[in-house]
């Protein structure tokens, strides 16, 4: 069982997305013994963003692709081959401006490909990931679940549409929300981990 879990938070320790996943991997290991897992530190290792040159062999045939464009698409073919490799996914991330942290994004290019995680066919378009179970931890300083704010998450809606695109439509979100309140971000991260620990893995 091989488990791909990507952080992003730039907040190291401190960061109460990596606290809640740290809590869900650690549920992983021990219900799931023998787990292995991969971790892909975005804040660490920042994804860059596409280039023409990663733009055009990715939209060339591989068996025509010239050599500079076998070398621009290598990065991303390795992202593509981590995600279909692995059995289950963990997301780990704040909110950021409503939505995806940049980084994240920049990982979403690379892994939404033609041909490789999505086909165009004669029905239209298709995901082509077989089904595995993605957990994304997002946390973020307001309440989105609910209340006021609830229409200006485009957070959940975006990772879902997104995965769902691709193939993977078995999403968990665990939400870590209202950690603006300094007083109540104990309580927030708590609840995280009770949801955690109530959830049959896979
Ligand atoms: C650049 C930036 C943008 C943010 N945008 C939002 C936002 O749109 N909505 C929100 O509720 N919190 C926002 N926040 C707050 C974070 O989502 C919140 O502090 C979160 O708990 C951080 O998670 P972490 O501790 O795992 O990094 C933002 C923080 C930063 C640094």
């Amino acid at each position: 069982m091989k488990l791909l879990n990507l952080e992003v938070s730039p907040n190291g320790e401190n960061s109460s997305s990596r606290q809640a996943s740290r809590h869900l991997l650690e549920k992983f290991e021990k219900d799931i013994p023998g787990i292995s897992i991969t971790t892909r530190d975005l804040n660490a290792h920042p994804i860059p963003h596409l280039t023409e040159a990663v733009v055009g062999a990715a939209f060339t045939p591989p068996d025509a692709r010239t050599p500079d464009q076998q070398e621009a698409i290598k990065f991303s073919d390795e992202l593509v081959d981590e995600l279909l490799a692995s059995d289950v996914i963990v997301i780990s991330t704040p909110m950021w401006n409503f939505g995806l942290p940049s980084v994240l994004k920049a990982w979403v290019d690379h892994i939404v490909r033609a041909g490789r995680t999505f086909s165009f066919s004669s029905e239209g378009l298709k995901g082509l990931v077989p089904t595995k179970k993605v957990y994304v931890v997002v946390s973020s300083g307001g309440v989105f679940s609910e209340g006021p704010y609830a229409a200006y998450d485009h957070f959940v809606p975006s990772i879902r549409a997104i995965l769902g695109f691709i193939g993977l439509t078995e999403v968990e979100i665990i939400r870590v929300e209202g950690t603006e309140n300094p007083t109540t971000i104990a309580d927030v991260l708590a609840a995280a981990k009770a949801k955690i620990d109530s959830l049959k893995l896979l």
